[in-house]
């Protein structure tokens, strides 16, 4: 029935809207998009009430493959259920919202990841922006001073990872691309010259002469030397693994707008020049920018979507709004929007999580469907 509702009201304003611009057309279609996601979020959250300390993850083999809340996608369901909320004003969404994100709690004091701006900011963050409530915050401060204690000052980085090489697990410091996305929580608390630090180690290491980035970059604990540089989720070490570059986008696009330092604004520009010429016909990248092996990555292709929106408004350059506006048009089409009832209720197809280790590959993903929906508003607001 749902369907059948979603699907007349497409007809409908396909019909009302005969004359409108390519624009009008995708604002179009981004609502209805938003209004698949919100019987999808709806239905994984009823499927979910009886799961304690469980979230979605992804949708594999017929089964939705759910994680404990110390996996770094728990936040993410929460996060997209707000997002909604905040959408449709819809109260059944914000009962939701809170009794997921109140799963997470405990992760205020977890100590052993470098994910947390990622799990606490996207439920807690986003809870807190849209009802005020101070014991929200109150967690976020707790969790941003859990992270913070991964701060070493001689690398001048987070830790990522809790091990190293096999070759030399003591003295290795492990520090990712992705580690990126979890320096707002950090700002907003207060951590600012821990973030600060963390992005400029990152711009320093991370990034190739032609802007791409490497994933993993390990550090001498003692002594703050890089001892390597190499790939996990990519396809080589001297690959751009295309999840790896957009996190290093939204990233330094996120950092600008929190610290309004041009140096982040700079290096983000420079992530968006090298990015959008290797985006395929669709706009959607493959899993790895440097693989012949092609495997779309819907995740790769939402999270580059509202980083570009963003960085249009920062920066006024129309090619970054064009570019979101093709991935926006392929992620809304029958390719990749799932329809309601299908998918294991998340929202988009086509996702890449690790090829190389050949896990989700080809699946939805939590993180795809977060930044959809959050890339659509973003783009509605405008
Ligand atoms: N942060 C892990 C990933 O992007 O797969």
């Amino acid at each position: 029935m749902k369907n059948l509702i979603i699907l007349f009201a497409a007809i409908g304003s396909l019909m009302l809207c005969g004359g409108c611009s390519d624009n009008q057309l995708l604002r179009n279609d981004l609502k209805r998009a938003l209004d698949v996601a919100v019987e999808h979020e709806k239905a994984q959250a009823e499927y979910m009430l009886d799961r304690e300390g469980e979230l979605p993850k992804t949708f594999e083999k017929g089964e939705l493959v759910t994680a404990n809340i110390r996996w770094w996608t728990s936040g993410f369901f929460p996060g997209s259920l707000w997002l909604l909320y905040e959408h449709t004003g819809d109260g059944q969404l914000r009962e939701y919202a809170e009794h997921f994100t109140s799963r997470l709690e405990s992760l205020k004091d977890y100590r052993g990841t470098h994910d947390l701006g990622f799990m606490v900011f996207c439920s807690y963050g986003n809870g807190y922006r849209l009802t005020g409530n101070e014991a929200y915050k109150e967690i976020i401060n707790e969790a941003s001073a859990s992270l913070a204690t991964r701060f070493n000052p001689t690398v001048g980085a987070i830790r990522s990872w809790n091990t190293g090489r096999k070759e030399n697990p003591e003295l290795d410091y492990i520090v990712i691309i992705d580690n990126m996305m979890n320096l707002e929580m950090l700002e907003w608390s207060g951590y600012s010259d821990i973030a600060r630090r963390h992005a400029d180690t990152t711009l320093k290491n991370h990034f190739r002469e032609d802007n791409s980035s490497y994933h993993v970059v390990t550090y001498n604990e003692l002594t703050g030397e890089v001892t390597d540089k190499r790939t996990a989720q990519g396809l080589a070490d001297e690959s751009a693994w295309a999840r790896g570059q957009v996190w290093g986008l939204y990233g330094y696009t996120m950092m600008y707008r929190v610290t309004g330092e041009k140096r982040y604004l700079d290096q983000a520009v420079k992530i968006a020049d090298y990015v959008i010429p290797r985006l395929p016909e669709d706009a959607i990248p493959n899993w790895d920018f440097d693989a012949e092996q092609q495997m779309k990555d819907s995740s790769a292709g939402s999270i580059m979507a509202s980083a570009l929106i963003e960085l249009y408004g920062l920066t006024d350059n129309e090619l970054y709004l064009t570019t979101a506006e093709r991935q926006l048009r392929s992620l809304c089409s029958e390719a990749y929007l799932a329809p309601v009832g299908e998918n294991g209720n998340f929202v988009l197809r086509h996702g890449t999580g690790h090829l190389p280790a050949g896990t989700e590959v080809d699946v939805p993903l939590t993180y795809g469907d977060y930044y959809f929906i959050e890339a659509a508003m973003r783009y509605l607001a405008l």
